[in-house]
């Protein structure tokens, strides 16, 4: 029996595949190398296609087939908040219609099981903090719409029967095991920071008058190695027929602002950084940060990693990757 990873080429996919690897699972991967890097993935099984191709899905389920396939982790999506409001119709295709694609073969070729890549961007702009699973669910861009939509495939193909699933809520994932494995991209607050620091430029904080400790946002860092273990943690509560809720928030229920990450890249790059305050963006709110007790509880799942942690192998693998 193999586990088959979408987007295992991918930065998070490449971080379980690495965890299941060191279990002694058998895998294979779905990934059209797009944003993923092949030399993570090395010598195991590729299919390369684009999950929403047209004709993906009796590739999917022959590939299944042929790799005895018992479960899947999906990955494989486009992640760019900006280029989801700018090609919503890809957003859509690429990543509602290639889920569609992948549950068609699964179905197909009897694959019960899948773990998969939500996110905290179906909440929007949450009011109420610590956001908890049932806290009302309003994405504000493309992108948290089809993680919604992605959701809502998962909970009628459990209600139609043939499917056991959980949708895991990732908040912001940083940090990287190895340099291999490491974002590549400034999306995000820890990797934009660093590509302006190593500019020799000062970073840019968005704000300092919001009602927080120190003026900055608050956001919920997880690192990328505590939340690959949460989908082995997930995958095995499906596989042993234990009870599971349909989603699950994943970060570490504690905030840090953004002048405290600035503040860990000054230290893990030893210099001291002085941010430069530029006005609020629309739509940040000045807090978000994950009730976690729902994935303690029921899957004994709890982040171990800290922020320092986070931003010292982010700092140290983009150096090693630029
Ligand atoms: N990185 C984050 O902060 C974050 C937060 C919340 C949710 N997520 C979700 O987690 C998943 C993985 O994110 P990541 O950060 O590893 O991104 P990534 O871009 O590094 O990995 C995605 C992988 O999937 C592949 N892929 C994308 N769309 C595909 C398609 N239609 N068909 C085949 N392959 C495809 C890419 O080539 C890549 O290897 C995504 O679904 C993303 O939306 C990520």
């Amino acid at each position: 029996m193999s586990v088959l990873v979408t987007g295992g080429a991918g930065y998070i996919g490449s971080h379980v595949v690495d965890l299941l690897r060191q279990r002694g699972e058998d895998l294979v991967i779905v990934d059209d190398l797009v944003t993923g890097v092949v030399e993570r993935i090395n010598d195991l099984p590729l299919l390369q296609i684009n999950l929403a191709d047209t004709s993906a899905t009796p590739k999917l389920e022959q590939f299944m087939r042929d790799h005895a396939v018992d479960s899947v982790i999906h990955f494989a999506g486009r992640k760019q908040v900006a280029e989801s409001v700018a090609e919503p119709a890809r957003y859509y295709r690429d990543n509602v219609g290639g889920m569609a694609n992948l549950m068609l073969a699964m179905e197909a070729a009897a694959v019960d099981t899948m773990v998969f890549s939500s996110s905290a961007a179906v909440y929007g702009e949450p009011t109420t903090n610590p956001v908890k699973e049932d806290t009302a669910t309003h994405p504000i861009n493309p992108y948290g719409q089809t993680k919604l939509i992605g959701e809502q495939l998962l909970k009628d193909a459990r209600a139609a029967g043939w499917l056991q699933a959980v949708g895991l809520r990732y908040f912001n994932v940083a940090g990287a095991a190895t340099p291999l494995l490491s974002e590549r991209h400034a999306l995000n607050l820890i990797p934009m920071v660093i590509e302006r620091v190593l500019a020799g430029r000062a970073p840019r904080v968005f704000g300092n008058d919001y009602p927080s400790r120190d003026g900055t946002c608050i956001r919920d860092f997880v690192h990328v190695i505590d939340l690959a273990e949460a989908h082995l943690v997930a995958l095995d509560q499906l596989r042993s027929g234990q009870p599971a809720s349909d989603v699950y928030n994943v970060g570490t229920g504690r905030g840090a602002s953004v002048l405290e990450v600035i503040d860990a890249i000054g230290k893990a790059a030893g210099r001291d950084l002085v941010p430069e305050i530029a006005p609020r963006r629309d739509g940040d709110p000045v807090a978000v940060v994950a009730d976690v007790s729902r994935i303690e509880a029921e899957l004994g799942w709890k982040s171990r990693l800290e922020v320092t942690d986070m931003v010292e192998s982010a700092w140290d693998s983009w150096l090693a990757t630029h």
